[in-house]
């Protein structure tokens, strides 16, 4: 966040305890039930947003060195990205060109990648380099079957990749004015310290909206949250669809004896984007959560949730690597162990026929900010289609 940006923020967040109020919507909005359970409506989201447009993987970090490549499956398209050693980075389905069999495992450093099946051979740049038996397909020139390529972008330590090849993308489109604000945080300078996989039974849009409003903190994180945060205190801004909510520590209040030309308001808040629709980039004091969340592809009421760990230095020693793990544990622990059994519930719940729609206040307004989209969205994809 810029510092005339923090300026603007740390003043409404100070406004906001003085006058024990939040940023506020127009008004309620009724969010039907039935988009958490329905079949027809995960296949449409499906379609439009995990198939078709650039979906973000996560910071640069990902693909430390020249020669890293990492793997992700997690949105139902097994993926590789791999980063040259001119530090370009690449992006392919991972899917070997003979029989299909995944290439890659995992992540790490290559200098090639050999099908475990057969064992055609891959380089970094996707060219098959090898094949035994190499006559046997000799009709089959190996300049054709090189891995297929998806298209890929780093851009200001992030990484993304469209799972659909031949699809043209626009990341301008998709940062949607964002960029900027998220430059400040120079994402490309941090360190992936380690990563939570999380399976749950909820719909992947229940998972996004438990990242939304802080008017839960000292109702269901009585104990955890609430004596750190500012319950139900929140700034809202939006960049398109892009979103962002600032939730205030109570050390903020130290802010007041400072010129506001001197303020850094980076250590007093938790900073939440949403880039639409899937992930969710969280400032928290001193480090960076990504968090990447994905519909089960079988399932529109599972999910499936990639937590990575992003930090300023290299924890290089056993001091560091406990302080982040400790980061770590407390995160998860608090999502595993408060947000989302609650939030199973409410997956359980919507087969109830108790209401036909839940509720976001005007005290919520990120929430009815990313269903619209959503809902528009959608329309907008019936419409041309
Ligand atoms: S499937 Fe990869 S070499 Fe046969
Ligand atoms: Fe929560």
């Amino acid at each position: 966040m810029l510092q005339s940006e923090q300026v603007v923020v740390g003043n409404r967040l100070l406004d906001y305890i003085d006058t024990k109020t939040t940023a506020l919507g127009a008004e309620i909005y009724e969010q039907p039930v039935s988009e958490y359970i329905c079949e027809r409506q995960a296949e449409i989201e499906k379609n439009l947003f995990f198939r078709s447009q650039l979906l973000c993987l996560g910071l640069s970090a990902r693909l430390p060195h020249a020669g890293s490549f990492m793997t992700d499956s997690l949105s139902g398209v097994p993926i590789l990205l791999t980063r040259d050693s001119q530090n370009k980075v690449h992006g392919f389905l991972n899917v070997c060109r003979h029989r299909g069999s995944a290439v890659a495992k995992d992540g790490g450093k290559a200098r090639s990648f050999v099908c475990p099946y057969h064992a055609w051979t891959y380089d970094l740049h996707g060219n098959l380099i090898a094949r035994p038996q190499d006559s046997a397909f000799g009709g089959m020139p190996r300049e054709t079957h090189g891995l297929t390529r998806l298209p890929v972008i780093e851009q200001d330590g992030l990484l993304w990749v469209c799972p659909s090849p031949d699809q043209s993308v626009d990341i301008g489109q998709k940062l949607n004015g964002i960029a900027g604000e998220l430059a400040a945080y120079n994402l490309a300078s941090f360190h992936h310290f380690d990563s939570y996989i999380i399976r749950r039974q909820m719909n992947w849009k229940l998972v996004v909206d438990t990242f939304l409003e802080s008017y839960h903190f000292c109702v269901l994180h009585k104990d955890s949250i609430c004596p750190i945060f500012y319950d139900n205190l929140s700034t809202f801004d939006t960049w398109g669809e892009n979103f962002r909510l600032v939730s205030a520590r109570r050390t903020i209040n130290e802010l007041r004896a400072y010129n506001k030309s001197d303020w850094n308001i980076l250590s007093h808040i938790v900073g939440i984007y949403v880039l639409f629709p899937n992930t969710v980039l969280v400032w928290q004091l001193d480090h960076v959560e990504a968090w990447h969340i994905y519909p089960c592809t079988d399932d529109p009421e599972r999910s499936v949730v990639r937590m990575d760990l992003y930090t300023p230095e290299p924890a290089e020693t056993e001091k560091t690597k406990q302080y982040w793990k400790k980061n770590l544990d407390l995160v998860v622990g608090v999502v595993e162990e408060e947000d989302f059994p609650v939030g199973e519930t409410i997956q359980r719940g919507f087969h109830s026929q108790a209401q036909s729609h839940i509720t976001f206040g005007t005290n919520e307004p990120a929430l009815t900010h990313f269903h619209r989209c959503l809902t528009q969205a959608v329309q907008a994809a019936a419409n041309a289609g």
